[in-house]
């Protein structure tokens, strides 16, 4: 797939194909993910692919309920973390942790498109309760689940009304002048 189509792919539905996740595929997922770039090449970025029942099951516990009814179905959880003390130093005490790992887990979802996979980043849930289940350590921040299944057409039945709507289209995206200039 060309560049701009994959980007144009990159959905957050939330309806998924059974699928199973191999090893290599996982490693390539990772692999374009640690090609982002990042404040003095620190690569802060930290994930944790979750796809045993049991472990899956575990990570669906820790997810608002509007989000564990289709979450439930997914055949990976990537967990994406990092913490303050693997940024990198800036005269003035500037934070690039998360906006490092943000980069690489845009790389991520991208990869995950291109493999015919949906990719689907979510806030809704307990990163206190998710940094427990994976047992990371105590300063890991939990900055958002990656919720993983096979891309499909059909719809979930587990879905409401308005998400529903959202499978169908991609929602509105602001026009040019409403987060660009140019000078
Ligand atoms: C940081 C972040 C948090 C999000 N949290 C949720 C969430 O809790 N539940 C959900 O269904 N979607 C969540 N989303 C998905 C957004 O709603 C979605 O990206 C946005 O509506 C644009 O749609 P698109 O990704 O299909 O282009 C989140 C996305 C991001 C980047």
């Amino acid at each position: 797939m060309e560049f701009r189509e994959v980007v144009k792919q990159r959905r957050s539905l939330r309806s998924f194909a059974p699928v199973e996740v191999g090893e290599a595929l996982i490693k390539d997922l990772a692999a374009v993910a640690g090609l982002a770039p990042s404040c003095s090449n620190k690569q802060p970025w930290r994930f944790v692919f979750v796809r045993s029942p049991g472990m899956l099951e575990r990570m669906v516990a820790t997810l608002a309920p509007g989000n564990a009814a289709w979450a439930k179905q997914a055949c990976m959880i990537v967990a994406v973390w990092s913490q303050a003390d693997l940024d990198c130093w800036t005269p003035d005490g500037r934070d690039y942790y998360q906006f490092d790992t943000g980069m690489a887990s845009a790389l991520l979802m991208l990869a995950a498109t291109e493999r015919n996979l949906t990719a689907h980043p979510i806030a809704g849930f307990d990163p206190q309760s998710a940094r427990r289940v994976l047992a990371l350590p105590e300063g890991a921040q939990v900055i958002t689940l990656i919720i993983v299944g096979g891309y499909t057409r059909e719809i979930s039945p587990a879905l409401a009304d308005w998400q529903i709507k959202g499978e169908k289209e991609r929602p509105a995206r602001m026009p040019f002048e409403a987060f660009a200039t140019i000078v």
